[in-house]
């Protein structure tokens, strides 16, 4: 009999977002007639059309496979030179950060990316993740045999757990011990917090002398709306030296079922081999994309190179002010029945403390049952989100506006 890789077995039982899905899907087979009006704001996807400058971008791409002269098979793994251009232009040049076209990996999520990019990292790594944190950071490393079993809390041996609180601004303390790879997320998934420049250069301060990499997503940079903020980690001096960023366009241009995303790798970023020879990790990288995905679609690259024109890029403000209207909306109404309530401002994420005595998942339940809206329990982000749940505010206005009269009208 063949063997399974035994870390799968390490797991929790589901990953976070099919579980509600599960425990959803059962409260609606019992209660049909709250199923119909139940207002889903748990998982972060998009709920509204595509912006048309996508659109027509996709149909002209679409035609343009439809005659020989202007067909096209395989595009380049890393991405289409087009695309390549258009990011690192307009998110980074633009911007007076320096980034050249060939560190920009186009792939189809930054999820996806989050765990491939275990596969140019060594097994001897110590590795530290936020708390509360994406499961995809702690569950790709769990599948690649980084961690020991889990705890009752579900926090793996041999990962260093970064707590983030109020107290700390959900940005977490520099470490007292040396860790190699460190995740962080900004605007982050699922608190809403934000880091300021000052932090961030703490961070890479800490990196670039420990010789340690941070893995930075910043897959809703677009929801920044104070200036003073970073959107890149590039944006921090040395951050070259010691930070992989990842990016999407799932959540600015509505790209969730469409799927497009891109990573940066600089290419002065080095890591360490086992004879201790310093080697870089770009080339690495690519090798990677070239072996393991055939790139994205023609038609899917046109149409995230669309979102940079001019029309393109009034739309994606157009629809990040949308499902911000909506978290002002859900923020508003969580503050006004008092509870204590953090992001929402800078992010489409709202992270709500629990009223007292009351757990994550009991909240959920709460929620389901007596609002009939789905909200993801703090908890399924890791121990330290145990007292607190998440409204995410990707949704229609309209359903916005009903959870927020439905939560102003919980007894609480
Ligand atoms: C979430 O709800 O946390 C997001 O949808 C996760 C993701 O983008 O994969």
């Amino acid at each position: 009999m063949a063997y399974l890789n035994d870390n799968y077995l390490k797991l929790r039982a589901g990953y976070l977002f099919p579980e509600i899905a599960r425990r959803v899907a059962s409260f609606c087979d019992t209660n049909p007639d709250a199923a119909k009006r139940l207002i889903r704001c748990g998982i972060g996807d998009v709920t509204e059309p595509l912006p048309e400058a996508a659109i027509a971008a996709m149909h002209k791409a679409v035609d343009e496979l439809a005659h020989r002269e202007t067909f096209r098979g395989y595009g380049p793994e890393q991405g289409y030179d087009f695309l390549r251009k258009a990011i690192a232009q307009n998110d980074y040049r633009d911007r007076g950060i320096e980034v050249a076209d060939d560190e920009i990996f186009v792939s189809d999520g930054s999820k996806c990316d989050c765990g491939n990019i275990l596969d140019i990292f060594g097994h001897e790594n110590e590795i530290a993740v936020m708390d509360p944190v994406y499961p995809v950071y702690v569950d790709t490393n769990v599948m690649a045999g980084h961690t020991g079993p889990a705890n009752e809390l579900g926090a793996f041996e041999g990962l260093v757990y970064l707590p983030c609180t109020p107290a700390n601004g959900f940005v977490p303390e520099i470490p007292s011990q040396r860790v190699d790879i460190i995740y962080l997320c900004y605007p982050n998934n699922p608190t809403g917090a934000t880091a300021t420049r000052e932090q961030l250069t703490k961070w890479v301060e800490y990196a670039r002398q420990n010789e340690a990499i941070i893995l930075y997503d910043a897959a809703y940079e677009a929801y920044i709306s104070d200036p003073a903020l970073p959107h890149s980690i590039f944006e921090i001096p040395g951050a070259r030296d010691c930070a992989i960023e990842f990016r999407s366009f799932s959540k600015n241009g509505g790209f969730t079922g469409v799927r497009c995303a891109f990573t940066v790798v600089p290419k002065t970023l080095t890591a360490r081999a086992l004879n201790g020879e310093s080697r870089p990790l770009h080339p690495l990288w690519s090798r990677r994309m070239s072996t393991k995905f055939n790139g994205v679609s023609y038609p899917v690259q046109r149409a995230a190179e669309a979102l940079y024109t001019q029309e393109g890029s009034t739309q994606v403000r157009a629809l990040i002010e949308y499902y911000m209207g909506n978290a002002r909306i859900l923020r508003e109404a969580c503050m006004e029945i008092g509870l204590e309530v953090y992001g929402g401002v800078n992010a489409p994420y709202i992270w709500v403390a629990t009223p007292p005595g009351i757990g994550s998942w009991d909240m959920f339940d709460m929620m389901l049952e007596e609002a009939n809206i789905v909200i993801t329990p703090g908890s399924g982000f890791g121990g330290a989100g145990e007292g607190y749940f998440r409204i995410s505010a990707f949704n229609s206005r309209a359903n916005a506006e009903e959870a927020a009269r439905r939560i102003r009208a919980m007894d609480l």
